[in-house]
């Protein structure tokens, strides 16, 4: 275990969803591209997507409504030209992603469009109910036919390494110490450039859509080796998960209520017309609440989501996913309604990124929803997020394409190897503890008090080692709560820096929008 093994490439690329895989395939045609991943190549973020991609196809439909749709979700934080780049790009990014092989539905020759909350027109290309997991079959049959794209499973990220540049006379970043994590040993990535496609942080979060991996490490690497992060209160919470939510709560595409579904209380009684004028269609952050509010008002631990509306063909055409996964609970669609809660979704923040996706740290890029490029605001659109992947994917594989001539070769690194047997809290109660704070505390409706006790409980997790049990997987979980922990505080002290209420960040203590003084990003950064 002393010395790790060395591994030499143009590109470092952490994560294999589909920010990290289309910026792959494209890196590969002018370089050598490592792409790890700490789980199994499927397994990403990505892979759960339901609703789909959000892209202009429909002859009504216009760039201008995209745009449009997509600032008035965003409450006033969207960064317009990274907004325009997004929705003028995206058609031609999706027509990309056929070209790999994606196959969305098609219905009467074309594309089928699908609606969701906050577009004005029906503009979601989709694949059946799982959209997900077409794209991530697709593109990674792409990935394994190109040869200069080496792809590691259960490779953990332990840390990136940084170097002072003489040419560039700053820090940057080159490489990352890899933790194989069933062989239980370390490889030293020495490269050129790194790019973080790792994903979101839903899993620090008592109930998720999200997959156990969405655990922040990416962003927690970031800022570690110097680069700032933005935004990081603003947590997406979808609607309507599958109650009970368990380890990873089963979404209900907001598409069914797109198709016409609608929410009701356990008595019945349609309740979002009184929230919204539009209905259960609403902005999902404003769904959210009004589900939160609902179930405190009455004490019921879930809300109904009624598909008797949506013709049964429909449902079982569009949604068969969802419907077999209700008939596994004994909920026969469309007579019975689901029951839902709200669960972690998306991180609306990330790594502060540039239109072409350079981090503040040379050498550092970031795609997908670990990174701030500016579209989503306060509040994403739905769908929207896919369509920035691969819209972003690509600038920043064009702009890496020029960097690498200035990035000269790969400075020698003096590898420093962490212990993988150290004493400390078991990283299982760590995760629980953050899981729990992190609903109870800094969730759908925040308060000054509840982000300070947040603080102080995640200020007292600090001061105590996590333990690492000396194999592989358990290193690597002790190594994970950690990040958690770091993400969390962020996220806390992000929280806490907005004394206002916009998009999804709402806080009792100050339910208003504050234009005069938060009309900005929360920047943090080391
Ligand atoms: C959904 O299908 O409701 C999720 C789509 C998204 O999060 O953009």
């Amino acid at each position: 275990m002393s010395t790790p093994e060395r591994i030499k490439t143009d590109v470092l690329v952490v994560g294999s969803g589909i920010a990290g895989l289309s910026f792959s395939l494209k890196a590969c045609r002018y370089a050598d591209v490592v792409v790890v991943t700490k789980k199994e190549r499927i397994e990403s973020n990505t892979n759960y997507a339901q609703g789909g991609v959000a892209a202009v196809f429909d002859p009504g439909d216009s760039h201008d409504m995209h745009v449009a749709d997509t600032l008035v979700a965003g409450a006033g934080l969207c960064h317009r030209r990274a907004v325009e780049e997004l929705v003028r790009e995206g058609p031609e990014r999706v027509r990309e992603l056929m070209d790999w092989g994606v196959r969305f539905s098609r219905e009467g020759g074309r594309v089928s469009l699908g609606r969701e909350a906050g577009h004005s027109e029906r503009r979601i290309l989709h694949a059946a109910d799982l959209t997900g997991q077409e794209i991530e079959r697709a593109l990674l049959e792409a990935v394994a036919a190109e040869p200069r794209i080496t792809l590691l499973e259960d490779h953990f990220v332990w840390s990136l390494a940084t170097v002072m540049d003489p040419t560039w006379n700053r820090v940057r970043c080159a490489g990352a110490l890899v933790l194989d994590v069933h062989g239980g040993r370390w490889k030293a990535v020495d490269a050129r450039s790194v790019m973080l496609a790792a994903g979101g942080t839903g899993f620090l979060y008592r109930h998720t859509t999200n997959p156990d991996i969405a655990t922040g490490d990416g962003i927690a690497l970031g800022y570690a080796a110097g680069a700032a992060v933005a935004n990081l209160e603003f947590v997406q919470f979808h609607p309507t998960a599958m109650y009970p939510a368990e380890e990873r709560a089963q979404l209900v595409s907001e598409a069914v209520r797109g198709e016409g579904a609608v929410l009701r209380r356990r008595d019945g009684v349609e309740f979002m017309p009184a929230y919204h004028p539009d209905g259960s269609l609403a902005p999902r952050d404003v769904v959210a609440r009004a589900c939160d509010a609902e179930m405190k008002r009455t004490g019921d631990d879930f809300v109904l989501l009624d598909l008797s509306p949506i013709d049964p063909g429909v449902v079982a055409e569009r949604f068969p996913n969802i419907e077999r996964e209700c008939a596994q609970r004994g909920i026969e669609l469309p007579r019975d309604p689901i029951p839902v809660v709200p669960a972690a979704h998306y991180q609306c923040g990330g790594l502060l990124t540039d239109w072409d996706g350079r981090t503040s740290l040379t050498g550092l890029y970031a795609s997908g929803e670990i990174a701030c490029t500016g579209v989503h605001g306060a509040n994403r659109l739905a769908s929207n997020s896919l369509l920035e992947a691969v819209v972003f994917s690509h600038r920043a594989s064009i702009r890496l394409a020029a960097d690498l001539h200035a990035l000269p070769g790969i400075p020698s690194i003096d590898w420093q190897l962490p212990d993988l047997e150290a004493p400390g809290s078991a990283a299982v109660d760590v995760e629980r503890t953050i899981r729990d704070l992190m609903w109870d505390r800094v969730g759908i409706v925040r308060s000054d008090d509840r982000l300070e006790a947040a603080r102080t409980e995640i200020d007292a997790l600090s001061g105590h080692a996590i333990a690492r049990d000396g194999t592989g997987p358990g290193a690597m979980r002790g190594r994970q709560a950690e990040f958690m922990r770091e993400v969390a505080a962020l996220v806390v002290r992000s929280a806490q820096r907005r004394r206002e209420s916009r998009g999804l960040h709402f806080t009792e203590s100050h339910p208003r929008r504050d234009n005069e003084h938060f009309l900005r990003d929360t920047v943090l950064a080391r």
